[in-house]
């Protein structure tokens, strides 16, 4: 299976077999350029997908040894995501299985996120996913290769755009040990340093006794404690904090015990409604995000009040990649689920929710989640 992604600022591709060897695979990140504008900007992401779609697919491919006449089908992201990104990958796969006369399968971003870890471990049918990176936060019952229920997802940013807001504004791009850190990670190096309990941060949503996140005023809230830092320290906006790893500490405490209230929640709601095993349930977590020790951490004391197990796919597979998407197909393709060897009418969807949406029902089960120490 030739799998294809381009939903963001990756471009990437790989060649994945049924049994999830990864024969081949290649990955161009844009990150080095967004970085520099402060963020993505489409056109720009478009355009360097433009550049090396073609290059990064034959990187797949020839260092995979298989030829393209031996591959089952060709797999590509269509959503959600960027739509001038998606596009590239869309017209670039249309034109291959046209020549190559192959089916084409249409891949969901999210889920091949979450069936990602069953490439790696026997992960039966159910278990609970919770992604956290840059651009995704959402908490889900994967039920089936195309079959899921939404329980939550984070009504304004993801955590890692948060954490990435706050490094920028922190301007840790300019401290020493962290300069070539992505944002997310830059706090977590900091944060080592800090004390936690400097700040007193309240994670949000405290009163919602649903599965929803939200980061949006976390982020606010830091930043008027650091306009606040930079006036007693007397500092300009721009100059590093003698405080930073405080703030740093603080940050990513009340990020972990946010998610980890959250999953928490999602947890004990599937099990009372038996959509999950009373024991040895699985939670799957992936996403930039999920490289966080300390938030692995805090979802490890949940998942031992729980007695549930946690599972983590290695980083290079809980960022964005091709193996996933490959895996994904292989995935459908062994379901008999969307494999179409019609191409005709299929768009790309920027957005385009995950599953049932199930997560009002949760609310309105309101489960009230019993105190867990965090002690990290
Ligand atoms: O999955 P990913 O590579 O890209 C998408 O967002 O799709 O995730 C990148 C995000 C960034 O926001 C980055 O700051 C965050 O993951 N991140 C981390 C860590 N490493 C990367 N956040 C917290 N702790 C980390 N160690
Ligand atoms: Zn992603």
């Amino acid at each position: 299976m030739l799998g294809i992604e381009t939903s963001c600022d990756d471009t990437a591709a790989a060649v994945v077999d049924e049994t999830g060897n990864i024969l081949g695979e290649a990955i161009h990140s844009q990150t080095e350029v967004h970085l520099k504008t402060g963020g993505i900007v489409p056109s720009v992401a478009q355009q360097l997908h433009r550049e090396n779609i073609q290059r990064i697919v034959q990187e797949a491919l020839s260092s995979s040894k298989v030829c393209p006449s031996e591959l089952s089908a060709v797999a590509t992201t269509v959503k959600p995501g960027l739509a001038l990104s998606l596009g590239v990958g869309l017209s670039f796969s249309l034109h291959l299985v046209d020549q190559l006369k192959k089916p084409f399968i249409p891949i969901h971003h999210m889920e091949a996120h979450a069936l990602t870890i069953r490439l790696l471990n026997k992960v039966d049918f159910p278990f609970l996913v919770l992604l956290i990176s840059g651009g995704h936060c959402l908490l889900a019952l994967v039920r089936g290769v195309s079959d899921f229920l939404l329980l939550g997802k984070s009504l304004d940013i993801a955590p890692g755009d948060m954490l990435d807001k706050v490094a920028r504004r922190l301007s840790l791009i300019k401290h020493p040990e962290c300069s070539t850190m992505s944002g997310g990670k830059a706090i977590e190096h900091l944060a080592k340093q800090g004390n936690k309990l400097h700040f007193d941060i309240k994670p949000p949503m405290q009163r919602a006794k649903n599965c929803d996140f939200s980061f949006s005023g976390l982020q606010h809230v830091v930043d008027r404690i650091i306009t606040q830092k930079e006036k007693e320290e007397g500092i300009q906006k721009g100059e590093i904090l003698a405080s930073a790893a405080h703030i740093a500490a603080a940050v990513q405490h009340t990020t972990a015990c946010h998610i980890a209230k959250r999953t928490h929640r999602a947890i004990l709601f599937c099990k009372q409604r038996r959509l999950l095993p009373p024991s040895n349930a699985v939670l799957v977590v992936s996403g930039g995000v999920a490289s966080n020790f300390y938030i692995r951490k805090a979802l490890e004391i949940v998942t031992n009040a729980t007695e549930c197990t946690l599972l983590c796919p290695p980083p290079r597979l809980c960022t964005d990649n091709g193996i996933m998407i490959a895996w994904n197909g292989i995935e459908r393709l062994c379901a008999g689920v969307g494999v179409l060897h019609n191409t005709e009418g299929i768009r790309y969807e920027p957005k385009c929710p995950l599953g049932v949406d199930i997560s009002e029902e949760v609310g309105e089960a309101a489960i009230k989640v019993p105190r867990l120490k965090m002690d990290i």
